[in-house]
C-alpha cells in the first residue's frame, strides 16, 4: 500500500509553473490573429446621462482603432430581461445600453487600439459632456428610503425573529446596547480582472479572470445571444479573487461584444482604478447590537440591525446578522437587514461576506458583555456554546468549538491576560490579549471530474473548476493519487475550462467540498468499469490504478460526480447544520503616544473537518488571518462628496504587507466531517478572516482601554481615545 498522501503538507503541484512564470493567466493568452487592446471609459459624474463624447483627438492618434458606446447600437443583450436563465450577475447592468449613468466609475465606452499605451493615452482625451442630476450619495437624511430584503443570494432569510427580545430584555440583568461600522472594502487581488475575448464565427473562447467559468459562460452567451455551448471561458490561473471576481460583470461583456464588432480578437485588462468600481466591493455597514444576559451571562436576547446600501443596478446586502443568528444560544433573536439605494457602485460578496463584518461587531459586543458581567471572555462564550443550530434545531454534523476555544487559550497562554484594560505596560507600550469566535458555513455543490488512465502509468484528472490560488490543484492531485493507490507524480491535474466536467464557482468556500464528492464518484465509476472488463475490485488491496495495469487495457476514462447540494436554497434535505468554526487569539501592543498597534502574536485555532493538506491550508488560514488584520488596521475605501473613490490605488488604500503581520499561529482540530462529504473536509477558504478583526479590537482595548467601534482602527482614534 502506499502511504496516506491526503493529509501531507504536500507542495503545490503547480508552484513551479508560477515561480517561473510558465502559468498562463487570462491576459498572458496572445491569440495568433491581430490582438486590440481596450482600456475602458468611465463615468465621472454619479448620476444622470451621457449627451456627447469628443473623441476627434482620440481618432487621429497613430494606433487608435475605434471608439465604441452605446451609439453604436445595441452591441448587448439585456441582462435584465434575462428571466430565470441561470447566471449570476454581479450587477443588473448591461453595458452600452443607454445613456444613463447610475455612479462614478460606469464604463461608458471602450477605446480600441493596436497597443494599450495607444487605448490608454486616447481614452485620456475623450470628453464626455453630461446632463447630470442630484445623485443620492449619504444614508443620512430624510429622503433616504430603507428597504427591507427579503432573502440573502445564497437563499437564506434576511430578516429573523425568534421569541419576544423586548421581553427577554426586561428580564436581562446585563445589557450591552453599541453601534458598530465597517467602512467599504475592496478585495484587491494581484492580478486585476481580465479578459481576452476571440471569436471564430458564433463561438467565443474567452480567457477570463473569474472564480466562476460556467458562470462567466452563461452570462456571456445570454447577452451575446449565443448558445450556452458556444462560450468556452478558459482559466487556468486566477490571480486570487476574494469575492471580486464571483460573479459576472460588465467588462466581460464589453470585451466579448468589442471583439465581435471589431472582427478581432481583444484583450481587456482593468486598471488598479478600474477594479474600485467595476466589479464590486464590501458596503459599509452601520451595525447595532443590544445583548440581554441573565445573571449568569446566558443571552436572553440578541439583536443585530443592520444597515447599508445599494447600488441602483445592484442588490448585494452585506448579510452581518446571518452569523448572529446561529453562533450562539439565545433565548430570543432579532435579525434585521435594512438597505438604501445610493448611487455607488455595486457591492459583492468579499471574503466572509456578513460572517467577517457582522463578528466584529456580535464578537465585540461579546467582548464588552463578558466585561460587564465580569467574567472572562472565553467564559461568556462557553456559557452560551450550543450543541443545536438555533435557526432549525439540528445538530451539527461535528462542531469542536469548546476544543478550539481550549487548545486555543492553553497555547496562546491566555491565563497571563489582565483582566483590567491598560494594566500591563511594557516600555513605552500597553500590551494586551483579545479573542473572538471564528465560524463559516459549510457549502457543499454539484461537481464532475474525469478520469483517464494509461498503461505508460499515468493519470490524467480533468475537471472544470478553477484554482483560485488557493491550492486546488494539489489538493485534486492528493485526492486522486490517494484514491488509486498512485504516486502523486504520475497524476497531472487539469482545471479551469468549461469544456471539462462542470463544477461550481470559487466562493463560499467550497472547491474542494464539492470536488471531492466529485473525484470519490468518479473512482467509483472506475471501479466499477474495470469490473465491467473483467477485473476482480473487491477487497482493498491490491490498489485500483495497479488492477487497471493488470488489466490489459490502452487507457481507460471515466467521468462521474455528485449532484448534493448544502448550504443553498433548493439544496439537500439533511437533519443536519454544517458550519466549520475556530478561535483566534491576538495580542496587541499599542503605543502610548502614538497610538501605534503591532500584532505580535496571533493565533487560529480551527475545526473545518479534516485537513487534506496541512500546508495549503494552513496558508488559507494565514491569508484570512492576514486578511483579517488588514480590516481591523487598515483598509478603508473613501467615497467624496461627489461619489467618487478617493483612494483607488495599492498607494492609497492599505493591505497588511510583511512588515504588519508578525507571528501568525494555525492549528487544526482536524477532525473529519464524513456526514458532509466522503473525505470528511469542509471549506476553509473565508474562516480565518472571521472574528479575526473583533480579536484585535479587543486585544486594542484590553491593552489600552480604548474601544474603537469603527473600523479601521486607526492610531487617530486611539490617540483621541487614550487622552481622556
Ligand atoms: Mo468568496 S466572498 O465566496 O469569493
Amino acid at each position: 500500500m502506499t502511504e496516506t498522501i491526503l493529509g501531507r503538507p504536500i507542495d503545490r503541484v503547480d508552484g513551479r509553473l508560477k515561480t517561473t512564470g510558465q502559468a498562463k493567466y487570462a491576459s498572458d493568452h496572445r491569440p495568433i490573429r491581430s490582438t486590440l487592446h481596450g482600456v475602458l471609459l468611465k463615468s465621472t459624474i454619479a448620476n444622470g446621462q451621457i449627451s456627447a463624447f469628443e473623441t476627434s483627438q482620440a481618432a487621429s492618434m497613430p494606433g487608435f482603432v475605434r471608439f465604441i458606446s452605446h451609439l453604436d447600437g445595441a452591441l448587448i443583450r439585456d441582462i435584465a430581461s434575462r428571466g430565470d436563465a441561470p447566471f449570476f450577475p454581479g450587477e443588473l447592468l448591461t453595458p452600452f445600453l443607454s445613456a444613463d449613468i447610475h455612479f462614478v466609475g460606469q464604463h461608458i465606452g471602450i477605446v480600441l487600439a493596436k497597443s494599450r499605451e495607444v487605448a490608454e493615452a486616447a481614452a485620456a482625451t475623450i470628453v464626455v459632456h453630461y446632463e447630470q442630476r442630484p445623485a443620492q450619495l449619504s444614508l443620512h437624511g430624510s429622503n433616504v428610503t430603507w428597504e427591507r430584503p427579503i432573502l440573502y443570494n445564497t437563499g437564506e432569510e434576511l430578516q429573523i425573529t425568534r421569541g419576544d427580545t423586548k421581553a427577554e430584555l426586561r428580564n436581562a440583568v446585563y445589557t450591552v446596547d453599541q453601534h458598530y461600522g465597517t467602512p467599504a472594502e475592496h478585495h484587491n487581488p494581484i492580478e486585476t480582472s481580465s479578459t481576452v475575448a476571440e471569436w471564430d464565427g458564433d463561438s467565443l473562447v474567452l480567457y477570463d479572470a473569474t472564480q466562476g467559468n460556467t458562470n462567466s459562460a452563461r452570462y456571456v452567451a445570454y447577452a451575446m445571444g449565443v448558445g450556452e455551448s458556444n462560450v468556452r471561458v478558459v482559466n487556468q490561473f486566477v490571480g486570487g479573487g476574494f469575492g471580486c471576481k464571483g460573479f459576472a460583470w460588465p467588462h466581460t461583456l464589453i470585451a466579448a461584444a468589442a471583439a465581435r464588432a471589431a472582427g478581432c480578437p481583444v484583450s481587456l485588462s482593468l486598471s488598479r482604478s478600474d477594479m474600485y468600481t467595476s466589479c464590486g466591493h464590501r458596503p459599509n455597514t452601520e451595525q447595532h447590537i443590544v445583548l440581554g444576559a441573565n445573571a449568569e451571562g446566558q443571552l436572553l436576547a440578541t439583536r443585530h440591525t443592520t444597515r447599508s446600501y445599494r447600488s441602483p443596478v445592484g442588490d448585494h446586502v452585506e448579510p452581518c446578522g446571518l452569523t448572529t443568528a446561529m453562533l450562539y444560544a439565545s433565548k430570543s433573536m432579532d435579525v434585521v437587514h435594512e438597505v438604501a439605494e445610493l448611487n455607488l457602485p455595486s457591492g459583492t460578496p468579499m471574503r466572509g461576506p456578513g460572517e467577517a463584518s457582522g463578528t466584529f461587531a456580535l464578537e465585540s459586543a461579546m467582548d464588552e458583555l463578558a466585561e460587564t458581567v465580569g467574567i472572562d471572555p472565553i467564559e461568556l462564550r462557553r456559557r452560551n456554546h450550543t450543541e443545536i443550530d438555533p435557526r432549525n434545531g439540528r445538530l451539527w454534523s461535528s462542531k469542536n468549538l469548546l476544543r478550539c476555544y481550549d487548545e486555543g487559550a492553553a497555547a496562546f497562554r491566555w491565563s497571563e491576560r489582565q483582566t483590567a484594560p491598560a494594566s500591563r505596560v511594557e516600555g513605552n507600550e500597553y500590551v494586551g490579549f483579545g479573542m473572538a469566535t471564528a465560524c463559516y458555513p459549510g457549502y457543499r455543490m454539484p461537481a464532475r471530474a474525469r478520469l483517464k488512465l494509461d498503461r505508460s502509468g499515468q493519470v490524467l484528472v480533468e475537471a472544470g473548476v478553477q484554482d483560485i490560488g488557493t491550492g486546488a490543484y494539489t489538493i485534486i492531485a492528493q485526492m486522486v493519487a490517494e484514491g488509486l493507490g498512485v504516486a502523486i507524480e504520475r497524476v497531472t491535474v487539469r482545471l479551469g475550462d468549461t469544456a471539462l466536467p462542470e463544477g461550481p464557482l470559487a466562493g463560499g468556500s467550497m472547491t474542494t467540498a464539492s470536488i471531492a464528492s466529485a473525484v470519490d464518484a468518479a473512482i467509483q465509476a472506475l471501479r466499477d468499469e474495470l469490473e465491467q472488463v473483467g477485473v476482480n475490485t473487491a477487497g482493498a488491496n491490491p490498489p485500483l490504478f495497479d488492477l487497471f495495469m493488470s488489466a490489459n487495457q490502452e487507457s481507460l476514462s471515466v467521468e462521474s460526480g455528485s449532484e448534493t447540494m448544502f448550504g443553498f436554497a433548493g439544496g439537500q434535505e439533511t437533519d443536519l447544520s454544517f458550519y466549520s468554526f475556530g478561535a483566534i487569539f491576538v495580542e496587541a501592543r499599542v503605543d502610548k503616544d502614538f497610538g501605534i498597534v503591532t500584532l505580535p502574536r496571533m493565533l487560529g485555532v480551527f475545526d473545518a473537518g479534516r485537513v487534506l493538506n496541512s500546508k495549503t491550508a494552513e496558508s488559507q488560514m494565514f491569508g484570512g488571518m492576514t486578511f483579517g488584520i488588514g480590516m481591523a488596521l487598515l483598509e478603508e475605501t473613501e467615497f467624496g462628496p461627489d461619489g467618487r473613490v478617493l483612494n483607488p490605488s495599492l498607494g492609497e488604500y492599505y493591505v497588511p504587507v510583511n512588515a504588519d503581520v508578525q507571528q501568525l499561529d494555525v492549528r487544526f482540530i482536524d477532525e473529519p466531517d464524513y456526514a458532509f462529504n466522503p473525505l470528511g473536509a469542509r471549506g476553509i477558504g473565508e474562516l480565518g478572516c472571521v472574528g479575526a478583526a473583533a480579536a484585535i479590537a479587543n486585544a486594542v482595548y484590553n491593552a489600552c482601554g480604548v474601544r474603537v467601534r469603527e473600523l479601521p482602527i486607526r492610531l487617530d482614534k486611539l490617540m483621541e481615545g487614550m487622552k481622556q
